[in-house]
């Protein structure tokens, strides 16, 4: 059975496109696939984070994580910071990789553009990506497309290790959806659906209310033509609208067009809310009853340590190939 790995970060409001980008194709692959889920904590403190939130986000996340289906008794739930071999492997890699190719990686650029002064961490962030992946002999990695380039760096860094060192890592491969690789924000359909953006009808998130739900979609910003058709390039509103149809019912656009009687925009959205509202209610129902129950930290203990049992003996291989130690 091949490995998969992924994480998400724990920083509140899990939305769409990280549900149709990501979460939802962890519960798919782990029907046929050795699968790895973790919650990045220490990912998240690349940028500055309220203790209290942090550990209320974690659970949040592994709440959700199980809440969508992902179930612990075939899938490992973990948190990073829960197994030392993230930052230790990190710390080589660092070792290995250089500021050149780090400052290149888009999302820095993005993170950093016009101060003076950057952290460290957000810098080193792909780094310890490559770590989390890599660490666990990991064959395939679910992501966005927005992670695309960091794959691409992880790849490049195994490559360069084995190279160097002799075989010691497993070069992954990304797995990316068809239509819901890159979900757009509501409000701009230029940049991406994001947890951060101010304005909250920019995105759902996956326990939003019906009303919010609505209300989000219903003033989702389209265009002029008033043509219902799959053009990303010059209907980002709607190609993104369509997009998201189609990746909560799993049919194509083609599909999704074809007997429709649509007169508008208004009736897409219309459709569009009570499928989204559809998707989402087993969702937030099962959060609800997990988040509260004392199952959880026993799935997240139970997980750090199968996590830890296969991270340690690649943790030995890569000691000994860097000859660290005694
Ligand atoms: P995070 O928490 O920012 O995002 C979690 C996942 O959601 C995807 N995603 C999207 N997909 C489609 N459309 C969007 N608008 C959208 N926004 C986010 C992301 O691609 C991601 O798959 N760096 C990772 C966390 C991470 C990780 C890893 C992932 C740390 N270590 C190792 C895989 C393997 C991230 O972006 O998290």
């Amino acid at each position: 059975m091949k490995r998969v790995f992924s994480g998400v970060q724990p920083t509140g409001n899990i939305h769409l496109g990280n549900y149709l980008g990501a979460l939802k194709q962890f519960v798919e692959l782990q029907n046929d696939h050795e699968c790895i889920y973790c919650i990045v904590d220490e990912h998240a403190i690349t940028v500055p984070q309220d203790p209290k939130e942090l550990r209320k986000h974690i659970l949040d996340v592994a709440a959700l994580y199980m809440a969508i289906g992902i179930d612990p008794k075939k899938s490992i739930i973990f948190v990073q910071s829960q197994v030392s071999g993230h930052a230790e492997l990190g710390w080589i890699l660092c070792c290995n990789s250089y500021t050149g190719e780090l400052s290149r990686m888009t999302q820095f650029k993005a993170k950093s553009g016009g101060k003076e002064s950057v952290g460290t961490g957000l810098l080193t962030y792909p780094v310890l990506m490559a770590a989390d992946i890599l660490l666990y002999d990991t064959d395939v990695v679910p992501v966005g497309n927005d992670q695309k380039q960091h794959i691409e760096l992880t790849r490049d860094i195994a490559i360069r290790v084995n190279n160097k060192y002799g075989d010691t890592f497993v070069v992954p491969d990304g797995r990316f959806m068809k239509a819901g690789a890159r979900i757009m924000a509501l409000d701009d359909p230029e940049q991406k659906m994001s947890k951060s953006a101010e304005n909250i009808h920019s995105r759902i998130s996956l326990l939003d209310e019906d009303s919010k739900i609505k209300k989000s979609i219903m003033r989702a910003t389209t265009d002029s033509d008033g043509e219902i058709r799959f053009d990303p390039e010059n209907k980002p509103g709607v190609s993104n609208l369509l997009n998201i149809y189609s990746a909560l019912t799993g049919k194509t656009v083609e599909e999704i067009l074809a007997g429709q009687s649509w007169r508008g925009y208004g009736d897409l959205k219309k459709e569009l809310v009570a499928v989204t509202q559809e998707a989402l209610a087993p969702i937030k129902q099962n959060y609800n009853e997990i988040r509260e129950s004392e199952e959880l930290i026993r799935v997240l203990k139970d997980g750090a340590e199968r996590a830890n049992a296969i991270a340690e003996p690649v943790m030995k291989r890569v000691r000994d190939k860097f000859g660290l130690g005694i």
